[in-house]
């Protein structure tokens, strides 16, 4: 069990003020639907995707997300800009509801953007970010993964940082067949009253491993505090699987150096970047939602199957 002298490494004392939204991918588990749009702006139910991400950023507290787009990713600058047009038809039809609900995406956070040419992979997308995170230590958050948390996901992960003071990835458990889809930590718990179970002193990790040669069944899901030392081990890590420079090989290097802590954060994951786990985000959403949510039960419960 790793020890708590183990606290408040010499970057606890930075603030997270700076979110990394990667969404250069090319989206192919959609084909034909992002063909032409943006995975990131597929709705479940009214909102896209990435404005449940950039709606955390929010709630956590950071000011600043830095997106990082690609070729055909217009449509997510456009959505979190100030559409004059839409505005001015509103206010003038009366909509105060609805305008008040399109003002507030422009106004959620301060958003810059950095392109990444190629879809080099994950670790890559990263790396474009560089110049604008500086030498700090910021998050990242994968737009696929939503997450429905009392406390935000990465307030959560911030916290634990404050108190440890190194790269802390978000974990969760999962079926032993289902760990060839994600990252597999090997780790030690931290023994720590408040984070008991919780907390891991990662001491390796495996990208896609078969079932049988996984570490644990803990898996990385997509939200990350990084210390800026990873640019260091992304600027040198190797084209991996697929051609692509992946953020697990990366943080495999870093770990040999800094702690790394996985973290089993509170809340409900649903991998919308996946056709089932986009299907299950809609309906749990929906059934959730004010207006609809009752309706859209009985209709469920109406169906024979
Ligand atoms: P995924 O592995 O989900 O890839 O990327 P993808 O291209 O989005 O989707 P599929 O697998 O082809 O269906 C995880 C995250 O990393 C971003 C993606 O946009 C997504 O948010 N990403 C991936 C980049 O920004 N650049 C890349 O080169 C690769």
């Amino acid at each position: 069990m790793a020890h708590e002298s183990e606290r408040n490494g010499r970057w606890a004392t930075l603030e997270i003020r700076k979110a990394v939204l990667p969404v250069a991918g090319l989206g192919t588990r959609f084909l034909p639907a992002t063909k032409s749009q943006p995975k990131e702006m597929l709705p479940i139910v009214d909102k896209p995707l990435v404005q449940y991400g950039v709606e955390e950023v929010a709630a956590s507290g950071i000011p600043l997300a830095i997106f990082v787009t690609g070729r055909g990713k217009n449509a997510i600058e456009d959505h979190f800009d100030v559409s004059f047009e839409l505005e001015h038809m509103l206010a003038g039809r009366g909509k105060e509801r609805l305008l008040n609900q399109v003002r507030s995406i422009s106004r959620l956070v301060e958003i810059n953007y950095v392109r990444q040419k190629n879809p080099l992979g994950l670790g890559h997308a990263l790396l474009m970010a560089k110049a604008m995170i500086g030498a700090e230590p910021f998050a990242v958050l994968l737009a696929d993964d939503i997450i429905d948390a009392p406390v935000p996901c990465l307030k959560q992960m911030m916290e634990v940082f404050r108190r440890f003071g190194g790269s802390v990835v978000a974990i969760q458990n999962v079926d032993r067949k289902a760990v060839s889809s994600y990252g597999i930590i090997k780790g030690t718990p931290v023994a720590d009253a408040d984070l008991r179970d919780r907390l891991f002193r990662i001491t390796d990790m495996v990208e896609k491993p078969e079932p049988r040669e996984a570490p644990s069944n803990l898996a990385i899901i997509g939200r990350y505090i990084l210390t800026p030392s990873i640019f260091k081990e992304l600027a040198s890590t190797p084209r991996g699987a697929g051609g692509e420079i992946q953020l697990t090989d990366a943080l495999r290097r870093l770990l040999k150096k800094e702690p790394v802590y996985g973290f089993i954060f509170e809340g409900k994951r649903y991998d919308a970047g996946d056709k089932l786990g986009f299907l299950e985000a809609t309906v749990e959403i929906a059934l959730k939602q004010p207006e609809i949510g009752k309706p859209f039960r009985k209709y469920l419960k109406g169906l024979k199957i």
